[in-house]
């Protein structure tokens, strides 16, 4: 009754913000992702005869504050499953956790694919990302390797599925770590926030799927330049919506700024690279493999980068033999 999974954080060129029913947790926008490799999340859950209540520790230390959350999906599982025993979850994160870089993501898609293989529920890539979208709604993209796309489905539950694989066309990532903290506003409540006061909210709901179809279709056709174009208008318009909520949710610190013009110059003096930013103040540069290593060395001359982390395109949620 254990399992181990592996699952990558995904990075969305076209933004997931705001739900239209909060409590199936169903997003108000369609979004398009590309999974990472090189960050990981690796999630151990081991279902246990007597003992008292769920568990959860992250990188060896408990965690109180997700538990409520990991349970939730657990009892989902344990539904399913008929089983009545508690597990012990046990996590390990090797980025920065809740700071912007989709720990939530690569986290429930891990903890979705472990817990089912715990419990002996054979379940598809697709029932997974559907009960990782319970989740997170990010996570039920991070079941998926490569190009991702999670369009509306209005007759039905939505779930995240593959648009290209990886190996179609490799992007490469560069993340520029600003902060290391962990956000003070998470994405839900940001997105609650957004929805209930942002005046730029239903501009968002209404062209977001508009940019969905252009990018998709950039992706189809490999188009980067207009892939950059729309992934930057999907990012910026998703912060003017936060800015517009009340209170007003700034997510950025100067060297985020900073970072997002360097990314703009490298473009116009012909390298092949747009920038991304989350609920966090976290930079990610997506680029032509080419221009990756130009772009990392740049954005780690910028005062307040911490860390410089370059990732290719990775394979979605998969079991592992333990956590080594
Ligand atoms: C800014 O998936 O964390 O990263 O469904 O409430 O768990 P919940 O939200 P979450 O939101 C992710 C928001 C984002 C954009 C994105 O990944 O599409």
């Amino acid at each position: 009754m254990q399992a181990t999974a592996q699952a990558q954080p995904n990075i969305a060129l076209v933004k997931y913000w705001g739900k239209r029913d909060q409590s199936r947790n169903l997003p108000a926008v369609p979004s398009l992702s590309i999974t990472l490799d090189t960050l990981w999340t690796q999630t151990r859950v081991a279902f246990e005869p007597g003992l008292e209540a769920d568990r959860f520790s992250l990188n060896g230390n408990a965690e109180p504050a997700h538990l409520a959350r990991v349970s939730a999906t657990l009892d989902r599982l344990r539904e399913l499953a008929g089983c009545g025993h508690s597990a012990v979850v046990e996590s390990v994160n090797n980025f920065p956790t809740n700071a912007g870089l989709a720990s939530s993501a690569s986290g429930f898609a891990a903890l979705v694919t472990a817990g089912c293989a715990a419990l002996g529920l054979e379940f598809g890539p697709g029932q997974r990302s559907r009960l990782a979208r319970l989740a997170s709604g990010s996570a039920a993209r991070s079941i998926f390797g490569g190009f991702v796309e999670m369009p509306l489905d209005p007759h039905n539950d939505d779930l995240a599925m593959s648009l290209l694989e990886a190996a179609a066309w490799p992007l490469q990532v560069v993340v520029a770590v600003t902060s290391r903290a962990e956000k003070p506003t998470g994405s839900r409540a940001g997105m609650l926030q957004s929805a209930a006061s942002a005046d730029f909210y239903p501009a968002w709901v209404e062209t977001t799927p508009r940019d969905f179809q252009q990018a998709r279709a950039a992706v189809l056709g490999r188009d980067f330049s207009r892939l950059s174009e729309i992934s930057e208008h999907s990012c910026l318009k998703m912060h003017a919506v936060m800015l517009s909520a009340r209170p007003g949710l700034v997510y950025w610190n100067s060297a985020t700024v900073d970072c997002l013009h360097r990314i703009r110059e490298l473009r116009r003096r012909g390298n092949a690279v747009f920038f991304t930013v989350d609920a966090g103040p976290q930079i990610k540069a997506v680029c032509l493999p080419e221009h990756r290593d130009h772009t990392a060395r740049a954005l780690a001359e910028i005062p307040g980068v911490l860390e410089v982390i370059s990732s290719g395109l990775g394979a979605g949620a998969q079991l592992l033999p333990a956590i080594p």
